[in-house]
């Protein structure tokens, strides 16, 4: 029998953090649905190309960075304390009496978005207990995450959860408008034989990052003994939805850019929430240095080295890290 994500909920009526996040989760699912049609309208809608403005990251907007921002936020407004987005400078206010705080990346890979590539939307929930300021509430760790996911705007939108035990993955059934449970517990194998990184930064990468990759590419003629294979969509959520479901590594480091120094992934609405899903699913998320989660973040738009996946392959690159 298949379970709409309401089903779900109500069948997990035990997990006390689900309970909690539920209707703010159900908001969030609803926005995505929202965007999806958006993102799939968009040609027909005069809707495609650049919005004319930038966004506190320094990046041109695009016209569906702002409409995917404008649909989370109507959603989502009255169901959270306060909202956090990649596109919007400040954080934005919510509901006073609300105890649950979202922060997202309404559009992920949105330089996709002219070429019909998937892109998808990012979000993590966090508590929001009473005193602290808006920001502040925003600025926790990884570890405190309640709820984290994405979803995915390609063949099929989907939407894919976890509250810590599990991930859970939904696909979007156009005729009844629900989420229905496709993907139950997914799991990262812990070894991988595939990697993701941007190869055309390998000038600017640091010595670790360098010595690691290298010796993927010599495959069975090297130290790893076996072939590794290579993919790089530029959109996290389709890097991430591809480890989900046959494995491998995704990379993107810092580098000796000014841009890239931190690396260029935001920690609180890209790296943590993939990071919970990825561990969730029993893979490993690191900064190479560090647990991603352990991170105490300072700054509500900050970057951040990402290495994430397979686990056996996260701690052999943070090997590489120690040795330097
Ligand atoms: P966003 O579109 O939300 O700004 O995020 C883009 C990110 C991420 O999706 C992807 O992994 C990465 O940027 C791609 O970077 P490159 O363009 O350097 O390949
Ligand atoms: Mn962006
Ligand atoms: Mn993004
Ligand atoms: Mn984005």
């Amino acid at each position: 029998m298949s379970l709409s994500l309401n089903e779900y909920i109500w069948q997990h009526r035990s997990d006390a953090s689900l309970q909690r996040v539920a209707p703010l989760l159900l908001g969030v699912a609803q926005a995505c649905s929202q965007i999806a049609s958006a993102v799939r309208n968009a040609a027909l809608n005069h809707a495609s190309g650049a919005a004319g403005t930038d966004n506190i990251q320094g990046e041109a907007q695009q016209k569906l960075d702002v409409i995917s921002n404008d649909i989370m936020v109507a959603a989502t407004q009255e169901l959270a304390r306060v909202l956090a987005s990649e596109e919007v400078e400040q954080v934005i206010a919510g509901n006073p009496t609300a105890d649950l705080a979202l922060v997202f990346d309404p559009l992920d890979g949105s330089s996709n978005l002219d070429v019909n590539i998937s892109v998808g939307t990012i979000f993590s929930i966090l508590s929001a207990p009473q005193g602290g300021s808006d920001e502040a509430v925003c600025l926790q760790s990884g570890t405190r995450q309640l709820c984290a996911g994405y979803a995915l705007y390609g063949p099929a939108t989907m939407l894919v959860i976890t509250t810590g035990m599990g991930v859970n993955g939904f696909t979007y059934q156009e005729e009844t408008g629900l989420f229905v449970l496709t993907h139950p517990d997914l799991r990262i194998a812990p070894q991988a034989q595939e990697f993701a990184i941007n190869a055309s930064n390998q000038r600017h990468w640091e010595q670790p990052i360098q010595a690691y990759i290298a010796d993927c590419l010599e495959g069975r003629d090297g130290v790893r003994e076996r072939d590794f294979n290579m993919r790089w969509v530029a959109s996290m959520v389709a890097e991430v939805h591809r480890i989900l479901l046959r494995g491998g590594v995704f990379l993107y480091p810092a580098d000796s850019r000014a841009k890239t120094r931190n690396g260029k992934l935001r920690l609180l609405y890209e790296a943590n929430p993939m990071a919970m899903l990825v561990e969730a699913a029993g893979g490993a998320a690191s900064t190479g240095q560090m647990r991603l989660l352990a991170i105490e973040p300072t700054e509500l738009h900050q970057r951040v080295p990402v290495i994430l996946g397979a686990k056996d392959e996260v701690a052999l690159i943070e090997g590489y890290f120690n040795q330097g």
